[in-house]
Formats: C-alpha cells, structure tokens, sequence
C-alpha cells in the first residue's frame, strides 16, 4: 500500500525516537517489551493526563471518562485526579472505579439491563447520577428506594432517532435500538413525566450517545437539533451529549480533537436554545491513541501468489476489533521507527481461527524478521477491556510509562488466573 514510515500523529503524544529507536514517556519499548515481555500494553500516562484536562476544559465540570474504553484502577484515579466523573456501565466497572479510590457521587452510571443489585449499589454509594434506560428500570429504583428514600439524582436516555455514520454494532441512536426512550409516540416524554412524579427519582435531565468512533462532528450537531425542543421542554438541568468522538487509527484518517468536537456540540447547543448544563462522556478519545501493543513477531510464512503472513504472540484475544468491526490499525518496528515500510504483509495472531487479524494489510520494514518487536499503535480503547481468554490466553499487562519510569499496573494472566475459576 505505501511504503512510508508511520504517521506519527498515530503515536502517543510523548512518542519520541532516541538513539534510533522508539520510546515512549522516556522510556525504550523494546526495553519495556524485554522487561515485562510480550504482548504488553504500553499506555503513556502524560497523554491520558491531557485528554482528560482537555475535556474538563472543553466540557467543564461534569464531563465523564466512559471506563468501558480502558479502565483498570491507575485509569481511573488518572481520570479522577483530573477532574473528570467516570461513567459506568455494569457493576464491574463500578467496583473498580470504587476500588481505585473514586467515590461515588464522582461516578455516572449507565446500563440498558442494570439489576436491582447494581442499582442498590449505586444508590449505596451515592452515585452521581443513574441514567436511566427504561420504564422497567423505574420499576426497580421505585421498588428500591421506596416512597420515602433519598431519591437519586437521573437523566433519562433519550434516542433521538440519528443516524451517525459508522459502523452498524456502534450506531445506538438509530430508531432501531436496545438504548434509551424513542423520541417517537410521546414515549420519551411519558418517561420523563413519569421520573418528575416519582419519589423515587429526581430529575435532573436528558442523555444521549448517538453512537461510538464518529468522525463526522456534523452528526453530534444534528442530533443536537433534533432533539433540542424535547431538551427544553423537558426542563431539563443537564443535557449529556454521551461520547463517540472518533479517532485516527490509520495513515489518511483524521479526527476532530476533543476541544473542537467540544465547540460544535456547545454551539449547536446555544443555536437551538438549549440552556441546558452540556456534559459529554468521551471514552475512546481520551484513550485510545494513548497506547501501543508490542508484539513479538514468531513466524513469517509465505504463501506464494498469495500474500505473506506474520504471526504474532497474541491476536483476537487482546483485540477482537480487527474481527468485530474491521478496523483497521497500522504496524511498525521499535526498532527503525522512520524507516520506509515496504513490505506489506499479513499481521496475524496465534489463536486457531482464520479471523485472528491483526493488521489486515500491514507496511513494515523490508528487513522485518523472526524475533522483531512491533507495535500497534492507537490500541489503548477497546482492546484492553474487550479482551477475552479465547484459547486459554492470558490477558496482557498494561504499563504505564511517564518520565523514564515505568510501572506495571496490571499484571500478565497466568496459566494459573486461567484456572482460578475452574473447579474440576
Ligand atoms: N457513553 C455511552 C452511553 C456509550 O455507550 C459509550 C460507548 C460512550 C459514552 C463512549 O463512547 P466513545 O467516546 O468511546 O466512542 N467496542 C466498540 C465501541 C463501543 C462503544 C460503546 N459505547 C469499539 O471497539 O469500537
């Protein structure tokens, strides 16, 4: 495809070549790759930082790190620490946000299916706020709280019926949806009539996620307008633009930054009148782009008049992406990081699936060998915590590095974790 070394913007913010390799936060990745072997996920901690001062400064206070892109307890005390809430979406992601430290009334939780017991937990911990998704789940606050508990403080997931241009499993705000109340058939606005009568609720405004790696800002603007008139009749205090920022992941690609994107949602807010408090929840462009993964390349295999195929040591186990969405990533070596790249290739990994793809059409160096340490770069959302143990592989670490130091914040899966459930 091309033959020109990587796009450096594809790299974390404090990516740098020294003595003619790469290093990240000021540290070597081919060290790190030795030191806490491969696959690793190296996520540079200074980059976090900044996207998430960039939001607060954006958005202002109420804007929400969206914990399902990356979340391990140093990710949430590094949102937390600079002043963002952290939305959850199970009681999983809750127990870490809590066991990081993150008191609850910093937190926001989501969830189309919450039980009873996570929503017995958010309101134990005094949660920030519950969005809520159904009339069912009104059922079970009203069951919980009773007639005369402290009622927690909700926004109502609306679906404004937009179609955002991405792909079909990460649109959420089309009329066909499991999420929120259809703006259709006066629904929404039952439920909002109904969370201002209960006890049980207090009311304090609208939700919306129109859905996730959207590039084009235009469609958060739209939304914004189309459901506008609802905001404000609603009478709503807070109106939460969701997340769904998109980020670069390829040569070509570009995205909005957090500021910019920040700026069109304020300004279709104020042109439709929404006097509103606006917060957003950004997940993957806080994250994202702050990792890389290294890899060790185990086997090159060429199929002739076919395509070359370069295994790697993890694969659909530490990123499903490739396979669920067919996203896409770029390649290259620590080890000659300005170098030309034309050798394309196959990126594969070591699961026993045809599927396991990791770079479908990758450019690496003509010198790429047996033993080589490669990264992927833009792999810090929706890897980490989508990751399984299909065929009994052992999540990876995550590192985190930030001035020449750096410190193991999850640790390596071992055959042993693999068994730790396993009663025989
Ligand atoms: N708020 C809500 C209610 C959401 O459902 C999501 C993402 C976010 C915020 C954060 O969206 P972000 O800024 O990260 O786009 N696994 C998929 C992405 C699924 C996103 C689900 N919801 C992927 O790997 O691309």
């Amino acid at each position: 495809m091309t033959a020109s070394p990587i796009a450096w913007h594809l790299l974390p913010d404090t990516a740098a070549v020294e003595d003619g390799s790469l290093t990240i936060g000021g540290c070597d990745v081919i060290d790190l790759a030795e030191r806490f072997g491969t696959p690793v996920f190296i996520y540079d901690e200074e980059h976090l930082r900044s996207r998430c001062r960039e939001a607060v400064s954006a958005f202002g206070d109420g804007v929400a790190y969206a914990s399902k892109a990356f979340l391990c307890k140093a990710m949430a005390k590094i949102a937390h620490e600079e002043g963002m809430y952290i939305d959850v979406a199970t009681g999983g992601e809750m127990h870490v946000a809590l066991a990081a430290g993150v008191p609850g009334d910093r937190m926001v939780f989501h969830g189309n299916n919450k039980s009873a017991a996570e929503i017995e937990t958010a309101i134990a911990n005094d949660v920030s706020r519950i969005v809520v998704d159904s009339f069912d789940e009104m059922d079970r606050i009203e069951a919980i709280v009773g007639p005369s508990g402290t009622a927690p403080k909700v926004l109502l997931r609306i679906n404004p019926g937009i179609d955002a241009h991405t792909h079909e499993y990460l649109r959420t705000g089309i009329p066909d949806s499991k999420f929120g109340f259809p703006l259709t058939e006066g629904i929404a606005t039952r439920a909002i009539e109904r969370a201002k009568k209960s006890p049980a609720m207090e009311f304090i405004g609208v939700h919306m996620h129109i859905g996730s790696q959207v590039f084009d800002v235009d469609s958060f603007a739209k939304a914004v307008g189309a459901i506008a008139s609802f905001v404000n009749e609603s009478g709503a205090e807070e109106f939460s633009v969701g997340g769904g920022l998109g980020v670069a992941y390829v040569e070509g690609e570009s995205a909005d930054t957090i500021s910019s994107w920040a700026d069109t949602i304020l300004s279709a807010s104020r042109a439709s009148g929404i006097t509103a408090r606006i917060v957003a929840e950004p997940g993957r462009s806080i994250s994202a782009m702050a990792a890389v993964t290294a890899y060790t390349v185990g086997t090159i295999k060429d199929v002739p008049g076919v395509r070359t195929y370069l295994s790697v040591d993890g694969g659909i186990s530490e990123n499903p992406r490739p396979v669920l969405y067919g996203s896409g990533y770029e390649a290259m070596l620590p080890r000659s990081p300005l170098a030309e790249r034309p050798f394309t290739t196959r990126i594969v990994g070591k699961h026993c699936e045809s599927g396991d793809i990791v770079v479908r059409e990758a450019d690496l160096p003509s010198d790429t060998m047996v033993g080589d340490i490669l990264v992927t770069p833009v792999t810090g959302a929706y890897g980490h915590s989508m990751a399984s143990n299909y065929n009994k592989v052992g999540r990876p670490p995550v590192v985190f590095v930030n001035d020449g130091e750096a410190r193991l914040v999850v640790e390596r899966e071992s055959y042993e974790d693999i068994l730790l459930k396993d009663l025989g």
